[in-house]
């Protein structure tokens, strides 16, 4: 049995990283740390109420007395940190909390685990630090180029990229240096419940079903590589598992697509369930869809974002052959479970975008 440690554990990936786990091993003991910053929900973790699930600390990375006490006290032998600021528009207007969280904070988190598993007598058998960091840190690519591979050289072109980029040469050099067990994950662009709708997909949903417009960055050419969340805490367990200790592993979705396209997609995904199903004209009666408007009509192409990186693609022919890593979901399920879990979760996306879940944040938590 392990005691696992799930940093950001409320946030968008570290929840659904959550019930996968404690439905893959129910017998595990889970302790999901979390500031609860605007991208972190308790609601995310709606359906694990019993006591046994998982246990919440509301703590930040960068308080490094509160990491180690956190790691004594739990006697933690896995941490699996997904704890970051994790939106490139954010990180290009006030980047400080980027290199707060995500360097300073992961730095924290090598600091204590080094300290509880290697310098002291009475550390766990066994254990493991796995870091959740990002395909940006490769920087961009033209259309010809060949997908970013382990070896492709780090190339950081906005603050959040460069400050993911930091913390994966931290945890690299705790391995060298001084030999804790880590493994590092390299992921595309994920999707699916529980993601902010500040990222393009839930976005474009949200803004569909309320009638607001759908905002594409330039000219809307911009390609990313989409994977299914489930599919990304799968590759995340088999890194885990059979993963080498030291090395990184890159995991995609095979599934590159322009911005534009995706929008596009959306849109039509949209007026077809509303034709299918006109009850959810009454539900959302602000949704072109429902008096029969091309969502299309919504779209709009505003001003490009500084830096934009024009490509990513991830070659995961290391995780596939290595460790038998393979998406399942298609794009095509994969969007249409989106959709669905957004159109049945109503109260979650807006009382996250109305401000009503921050009011009950604060009288729950200080
Ligand atoms: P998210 O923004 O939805 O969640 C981040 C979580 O971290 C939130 O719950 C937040 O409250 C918490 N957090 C932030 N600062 C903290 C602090 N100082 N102390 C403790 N908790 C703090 O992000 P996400 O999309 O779930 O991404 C999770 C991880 O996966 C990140 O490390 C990100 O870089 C990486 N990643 C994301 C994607 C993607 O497409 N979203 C792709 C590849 C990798
Ligand atoms: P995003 O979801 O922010 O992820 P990332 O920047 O980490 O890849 O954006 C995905 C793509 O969608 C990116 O090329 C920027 C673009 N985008 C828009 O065109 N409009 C939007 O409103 C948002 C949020 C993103």
């Amino acid at each position: 049995m392990r005691k696992l440690l799930v940093t950001g554990g409320a946030g968008f990936i570290g929840a659904n990283f959550v019930h996968y786990w404690k439905e893959k091993y129910p017998d595990d003991e889970i302790i999901v740390l979390d500031l609860l910053t605007y991208a972190g929900n308790m609601a995310n973790l709606q359906g694990l109420e019993r006591e046994s699930d998982y246990r919440f600390v509301h703590a930040d990375i960068v308080d490094q007395d509160a990491m180690t006490s956190l790691f004594v006290e739990h006697r933690i032998d896995t941490v699996v940190h997904f704890a970051a600021e994790s939106h490139v528009d954010r990180s290009i207007h006030e980047p400080d909390a980027f290199i707060q969280t995500n360097v300073i904070g992961t730095h924290n988190l090598l600091r204590a685990a080094k300290q509880v598993w290697l310098d002291i007598d009475n550390a766990p058998s066994s254990h493991r630090f796995h870091h959740v960091s990002t395909d940006e840190v490769y920087g961009t690519l033209g259309r010809d180029d060949p997908a970013f591979c382990e070896t492709t050289p780090y190339a950081p072109n906005s603050p959040y990229a460069a400050s993911k980029a930091a913390s994966d040469h931290l945890v690299r050099a705790y391995h060298h240096t001084y030999g804790l067990e880590v493994t590092t994950s390299n992921c595309s662009n994920n999707y699916g419940p529980y993601q902010f709708p500040e990222k393009l997909i839930p976005l474009m949903i949200v803004n569909a079903l309320t009638g607001q417009s759908l905002p594409v960055y330039g000219d809307g050419s911009n390609i990313r590589d989409w994977l299914y969340v489930e599919d990304h805490c799968r590759g995340i367990d088999l890194v885990m598992s059979k993963g080498t200790i030291g090395e990184t592993y890159n995991i995609g979705g095979n599934n590159e697509r322009a911005n534009i396209d995706i929008v596009k997609d959306i849109c039509a995904r949209i007026d077809a369930v509303f034709e299918k199903h006109p009850e959810h004209a009454e539900a959302y009666p602000d949704a072109p869809a429902a008096n029969g408007t091309p969502t299309e009509s919504l779209i709009t192409f505003v001003k490009d974002r500084l830096g934009h990186d024009w490509r990513y693609a991830i070659d995961a022919e290391r995780s596939e052959s290595e460790l038998g890593y393979a998406p399942i979901e298609s794009f095509d399920t994969g969007l249409d479970r989106t959709i669905s879990w957004m159109l049945e979760n109503e109260s979650w996306w807006r009382s996250v975008t109305d401000g009503s879940y921050r009011d009950w944040l604060e009288t729950n938590y200080d």
